[in-house]
């Protein structure tokens, strides 16, 4: 069992470094903060890039048959009625009419129609323990296991907006100031005038991909099999936020679609399923934590034939990471339905397997590795995280908190450390900052405190390695390299700082 099931505080150990040493703070905290909105901070935000940086490396950089795009967050409104995001984007949401819980009833804990059932009426907090019997809902409040419960209604998880100038609300109060209309009837107009001009913010990265075939096609002569790449923001009106990032409204998401033969499907979809799970672990330091889960056939999305999700074994238990599924020519059909275009590929050296004659059109299968980029940081975070039982120099206990970041991932590439602020140790670190900073590699320059503190500030946000400039340095052109995970130090060459932190970076 992977460490990070082991210790039932870890999230919270995880979320506390977070706001202390600026990886991620609440949105909007000096207003009292927005509910499941967070804000990257200094290292959140280059752990972040790295994460994306190294997904973007493997992906498109060093493959010739994937290319990348970078889509608009706001896209034609017919894109969603295509996908099936507009009818069928929905959560099934119930409230309860004894504690007021608003919850999803495919969530929700299970009870068998006959079985006995304990809730609090009037609530958990203060409610009187009452026994009762399950009716046929087939499930109960998770908030007080009541099943005195609303209808379930069809809540759209896609964030709506209006574009343009005008405002779509004018002309509704126009409409109905004047009459007497029923809550039905003022709906109905409600809903019409805000179609007029609704766009929505895209719940998924995807769709640019599928509605830009054509173009990336024909402009990068792409022949198939070939992928499609984007990373970028994804919005969700998600009903139950929960865990700190693992579940937000606003998250990043790494996806890319990859066009194939229809026939060969099954083939790709194992080769990325490995693929992307193999690319998680190489960064984790428990390769354990992770592993692929099919999808039952009742779980699967309306678009997919088959689906292994990457699952990731988090404090609470095992969860999704990334999904690789196999969306068979849905998507092309559909918007090449809704839209008109041919959204299609030629093969001219394929016979058509309906005819045998040479010249084969097709529509592309595809299949789908869509990876949370917002989960990623936590899941790293939570990996990396360590704690050391030690001594300090006067014998008393302590425990040393280590982030061990993969060295690619870690948001300062190396600290270095003028070991006093005084004879000249300053201005030869600020020496070696700037040497580094030209290479590209981003280091952190720290002056501040006792060189102890300094070395543990650096461990907690994952610095790999530390450079420290002593007198020695000033007589003999070296410096100490203290490694982060064994705390070993050893002497080199001021000059050779850069090519080693390269090397050891690349080894990582
Ligand atoms: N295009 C397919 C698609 O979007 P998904 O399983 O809904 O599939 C892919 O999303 C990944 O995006 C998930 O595995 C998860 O890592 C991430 N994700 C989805 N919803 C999220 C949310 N509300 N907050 C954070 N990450 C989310």
């Amino acid at each position: 069992m992977a460490d990070s099931a082991k210790d039932s505080n870890l999230l919270d150990k995880v979320v506390s470094l977070c706001k202390r040493r600026g990886f991620i703070f609440q949105s909007s905290e000096i207003y009292g903060g927005l509910k499941s909105a967070y804000d990257f901070g200094p290292l959140g935000a280059e752990l972040k890039r790295n994460i994306a940086a190294e997904w973007w490396k493997v992906m498109v950089h060093e493959r010739e048959d994937i290319v990348g795009i970078d889509a608009s967050i706001m896209m034609h409104p017919e894109v969603w009625r295509a996908s099936g995001h507009l009818a069928g984007f929905s959560d099934p949401l119930v409230d309860c009419l004894n504690c007021k819980e608003r919850f999803r009833a495919d969530k929700a804990p299970k009870a068998e129609a006959g079985s006995a059932l304990v809730y609090y009426k009037g609530g958990k907090k203060s409610g009187e323990k009452v026994s009762a019997t399950a009716g046929d809902r087939g499930y109960v409040c998770p908030q007080c296991g009541a099943q005195e419960l609303s209808s379930e209604r069809q809540f759209n998880l896609m964030f709506r907006t209006s574009i343009g100038p005008v405002d779509p609300l004018e002309s509704f109060v126009d409409e109905i100031q004047s009459k007497t209309l029923s809550k039905a009837e003022i709906r109905e107009k409600l809903d019409a005038a805000i179609k007029s001009n609704a766009i929505y913010l895209r719940p998924e990265t995807a769709q640019a991909m599928f509605v830009q075939f054509l173009n990336v096609q024909q402009t990068m002569s792409m022949k198939v099999p070939f992928g499609i790449a984007q990373q970028g923001k994804s919005f969700r009106n998600e009903l139950t936020t929960e865990r700190f990032i693992f579940r937000c409204c606003e998250f990043e998401q790494m996806e890319m679609e990859f066009f194939v033969e229809p026939g060969t499907q099954v083939e790709w979809l194992q080769y990325w399923s490995q693929a992307r799970i193999e690319w998680w672990k190489r960064f984790a330091n428990d390769k354990s934590g992770f592993r692929l889960r099919q999808h039952a056939p009742d779980e699967l999305a309306h678009y997919a034939d088959n689906c292994y999700d990457i699952e990731y074994l988090y404090p609470w238990g095992w969860g999704e990471l990334e999904g690789v599924a196999s969306r068979i020519d849905y998507d092309l059909t559909k918007h090449s339905e809704f839209s008109g275009a041919k959204l299609s590929y030629f093969d001219q050296q394929k016979p058509d397997p309906a005819t045998g004659k040479m010249g084969w059109r097709y529509t592309p299968y595809v299949i789908e590795p869509a990876a949370g980029l917002t989960r990623g940081v936590l899941l790293f975070l939570l990996d990396a995280y360590a704690e050391e039982k030690g001594v300090d120099a006067e014998g008393a206990e302590k425990t040393r908190v280590i982030l061990k970041l993969n060295a690619k991932l870690a948001p300062f590439k190396a600290a270095v450390l003028p070991l006093m602020k005084k004879d000249n140790l300053p201005e030869a670190a600020r020496k070696i900052v700037a040497s580094l900073y030209k290479a590209g590699v981003n280091v952190s320059y720290d002056e501040q405190q006792g060189i102890g503190k300094r070395y543990a500030r650096h461990d907690e946000i994952g610095t790999p390695y530390c450079l420290t400039v002593d007198h020695q340095t000033l007589t003999d052109e070296t410096v100490t390299i203290r490694d982060r995970d064994t705390t070993a130090q050893e002497r080199i060459p001021v000059t050779s700082a850069l090519e080693v932190i390269k090397k050891r970076i690349a080894e990582a």
